[in-house]
């Protein structure tokens, strides 16, 4: 099959699965083209068997730039599916790719979708060991995926969870108002530009008279020009306290022995992801 991944993402989670959903469908002999949904691309469905959007979870919502391109697309007689990731396993969750499914009902096939679950990079601290764990469970269920892209499965999400992520849209907002609060130390700036080149929204600009970068109101609050400072001077406004910025190398991560007993530590914490790893056993033994 020729295959187009088209994906968007903020601090490289999606852009890390869409690697390894690649090359996984690269060795069943398909041919595979990569685009991100961020820049103008000479994107033309018509030469793809089959497509696969891929984005991660914003307040139980798919970013707004996913939902806005997916649109302007206009995508017509596509297969398609979808791969989202989020760093928590919460029901709402489901209803995140409610919008882009409205947007493709009309001329496209819905092939099913894939919800993965990736460490938060910039909030919550997640021990290597666990997201090791992770990380082999979504290797796993990427391999299932690869096997099962043609099997159509239904989009069944409820009216409650539609209306929690409709009111959670907030957080667009919040996020433009967030973006006036943002901060850049000046003296630890160090003028490299990596935020206004990488911003996905080019919110970011270089203010001569003030000599500093300033924000606009185009965020998403994706976070990555604080997550991609080599400085660590952005100070993300009212989220600022719980950041963490962390970067886990998940090549290096994903080979660690993961033989520890999470249970013991965080009964609470493992607990909401067991069902997930219990859901990816049941694939794999109803596969075999
Ligand atoms: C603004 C923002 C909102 C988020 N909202 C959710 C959420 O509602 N549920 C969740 O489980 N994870 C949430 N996350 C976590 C991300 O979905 C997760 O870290 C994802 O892997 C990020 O992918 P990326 O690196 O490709 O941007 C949120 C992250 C950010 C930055």
């Amino acid at each position: 099959m020729r295959i187009a991944l088209l994906y968007f993402s903020g601090t490289y989670n999606t852009l890390y699965l869409t690697s390894i959903l690649k090359n996984l469908l690269l060795k069943k002999n398909n041919s595979v083209d990569v685009f991100s949904l961020e820049n103008k691309n000479n994107f033309a469905n018509k030469k793809y068997d089959l497509i696969g959007i891929g984005y991660p979870i914003y307040a139980f919502n798919a970013p707004k730039i996913v939902e806005q391109n997916i649109k302007n697309l206009k995508l017509s007689n596509c297969n398609y599916f979808i791969y989202k990731n989020s760093g928590e396993p919460f029901k709402f969750n489901k209803a995140s790719s409610y919008k882009i499914y409205k947007i493709m009902k009309k001329n496209n096939t819905f092939l099913g979708e894939y919800h993965f679950l990736m460490p938060y990079n910039i909030l919550f601290k997640t021990k290597e060991q666990f997201i090791s764990l992770e990380m082999q469970y979504n290797l796993k269920y990427l391999n299932y995926m690869v096997d099962n892209l043609l099997n159509k499965k239904p989009y069944n999400v409820n009216l409650f969870y539609r209306f929690i992520t409709f009111i959670f849209k907030i957080y667009r907002l919040g996020s433009k108002i967030n973006s006036h609060f943002y901060k850049i130390d000046k003296d630890k700036c160090n003028k490299c530009h990596l935020c206004q080149k990488n911003c996905p929204t080019q919110n970011i600009t270089y203010n001569k008279e003030k000599r500093k970068m300033v924000f606009g109101n185009k965020c998403l609050m994706c976070m990555r020009c604080s997550f991609l400072c080599p400085q660590q001077a952005i100070s993300i406004g009212l989220l600022e306290r719980i950041k963490l910025n962390k970067y886990y190398d998940l090549n290096n991560i994903i080979n660690l022995n993961y033989h520890y007993d999470f249970t013991k530590e965080n009964q609470k914490f493992y607990k909401k992801f067991q069902k997930y790893f219990n859901y990816i056993d049941s694939l794999e033994s109803s596969n075999s």
